[in-house]
């Protein structure tokens, strides 16, 4: 696969070149993976924007953002990997632009003597989406199936409506086969590796299942705040933001069934098939199954946060929830009455993103109750960020000859175990997108999917406005009502496991 990439005359078009997105996550990313060597040998890396540059300004501001984020100062390297740049300034709006566009690429070609594949990254606001996607098609620069490629990121849409419109103008012209939509939690080395935890080992599969396993909680829990995305943070929420994608995509891979083989389709229809089962929520009965908070005042790491409603862009009386928790449960032969519980929220306790399975308590209590007082069923917690590993967390007994239990852990890691740099999610993904992977991309169904389990949340919380908000406070681990979710059932949430020196057993 390696050297088919290598080999692979490319042309990368990035729209949005001069945003946020470009310079803080994609062009970092392509560089790691130029000095991996893993880039192809004839790259032209043509950047779109708006914007009246010259190409040294633009490949400086991307040298700066790099140089914030890591301490390679390899000049020779970067001088080489910047020569790959070229800018072409154009108004994604006229139609005109995607003509200049396919010109320059056919005088790329002319120059290689071959014809590239051809990779358009929208790195735009959404709003660019629909008329990008329609204007390449236009300039029939989405004709062939196997050249073309075009990669999307979330949010793609607010709202069901939405979405199928943003899809309705990227199917128009490419195939399903041609769209690869960036979910970056999918890149990520540890979620990657529940498939391996689940379907490479023989002892999990038998257990993962009602009659072993009493309850799942997944939190993705940040402690920033909404830094300078206040504009767009207003219109999305937690749950649009993170849940609809992210934290589903989590849920379908530790409840997927077993795929028949490592095939795109097959491990995205087994997703799908997990979100369809999933038991929608009534309107009326919202309140039962989701929680919404929102930060007020409080402390992190010492330092004082302010609440949401006053931070910059954001209106003073936003009833946008920046933590969402979600009761789902999923009605088939493997999950039935087994609750998943998804929470997430920003201005947090911990930074932390981990998936706890909690298993069922033992059938008989043999120990004198003084004995077990700590008695806890054993669970098995998958470490996403900033740990990266997996705990199984069970009783043991201590050392001595009064007959005492104690809750301990045996983990694995990966940085002690493979001591080698992770790729980070872009490089991955990107690497995939190039080589015509896209079993780590999201397939329309899945999206579409995910929007129908969530419109009734939306739809409930947007016409009734959150009397108590702000409802829970910085640095702490989100509102009381998502506590009652969990409690009703005589659950609770899993107290993360944050470092092993900090952790609380
Ligand atoms: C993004 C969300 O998709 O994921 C952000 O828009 C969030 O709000 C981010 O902060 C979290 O991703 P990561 O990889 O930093 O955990």
């Amino acid at each position: 696969m390696d050297n088919h990439i290598k080999n692979q005359c490319t042309i990368f078009v990035l729209f949005g070149a001069c945003g946020d997105l470009s310079a803080r996550l994609i062009v970092p990313a392509l560089f790691n993976l130029y000095q991996d060597e893993k880039l192809p040998e004839n790259l032209l890396l043509l950047a779109v924007d708006r914007e009246d540059i010259e190409i040294p300004e633009l490949v400086d501001r991307f040298r700066r953002s790099i140089a914030e984020r890591s301490d390679s100062r390899d000049d020779v390297r970067w001088q080489h990997f910047a020569s790959m740049f070229a800018y072409l300034q154009a108004d994604v709006t006229q139609i005109e632009s995607f003509h200049r566009i396919a010109e320059r690429l056919s005088e790329q070609e002319k120059t290689w003597d071959a014809a590239a594949q051809r990779i358009f990254y929208m790195a735009t606001p959404p709003g660019l989406f629909s008329p990008i996607a329609l204007g390449l098609g236009a300039a029939g620069l989405a004709a062939s199936q196997d050249q073309a490629r075009i990669v999307v990121e979330k949010p793609l849409g607010r709202d069901l409506k939405s979405f199928q419109e943003i899809n309705e103008a990227l199917t128009t012209h490419f195939d399903e086969t041609q769209i690869f939509r960036i979910d970056h939690f999918l890149g990520k080395e540890t979620v990657q590796n529940i498939l391996a935890l689940r379907f490479a080992n023989s002892i999990f599969e038998p257990i993962w299942n009602r009659r072993y396993i009493d309850h799942v909680a997944i939190t993705v829990a940040e402690t920033l705040g909404v830094e300078r995305r206040g504009p767009y943070y207003e219109r999305a929420g937690a749950l649009r933001d993170m849940v609809q994608n992210h934290l589903l995509q989590l849920l379908c891979l530790v409840a997927m069934e077993p795929p028949v083989a490592y095939d795109a389709d097959d491990i995205r229809s087994k997703k799908l098939d997990v979100l369809r089962a999933i038991r929608p929520i009534p309107s009326d009965r919202v309140h039962e199954f989701a929680a919404r908070g929102q930060y007020g005042t409080g402390w992190i790491s010492g330092s004082k946060a302010t609440e949401y409603r006053h931070e910059a862009d954001v209106d003073p009386h936003s009833n946008t929830e920046t933590f969402a928790a979600l009761k789902l449960l999923i009605d088939n032969w493997r999950w039935q009455d087994v609750p998943f519980y998804l929470r997430t929220g920003k201005r947090m306790a911990a930074a932390v993103s981990e998936i706890s399975i909690r298993f069922q308590d033992v059938p008989h209590h043999s120990f004198p109750a003084s004995v077990g007082l700590n008695s806890q069923p054993a669970r098995l917690v998958i470490q996403i960020q900033p740990e990266e590993g997996i705990v199984l967390k069970f009783m043991a007994k201590e050392p001595g000859s009064t007959l005492r239990l104690r809750l301990v852990d045996m983990r694995f890691s990966y940085q002690q175990t493979f001591n080698a740099r992770t790729p980070g999610a872009y490089e991955t993904l990107l690497w995939d997108v190039m080589s015509g992977d896209p079993t780590l991309f999201m397939r329309s169904d899945q999206v579409e999917a995910a929007w129908k389990l969530i419109m009734p949340i939306l739809d409930v919380w947007s016409d009734n406005p959150a009397p108590d908000f702000p409802n829970y406070s910085a640095g702490s681990w989100g509102p009381a009502s998502a506590e009652v979710l969990a409690a009703r059932d005589g659950k609770s949430w899993l107290t993360p496991t944050l470092r092993p020196d900090t952790d609380e057993h």
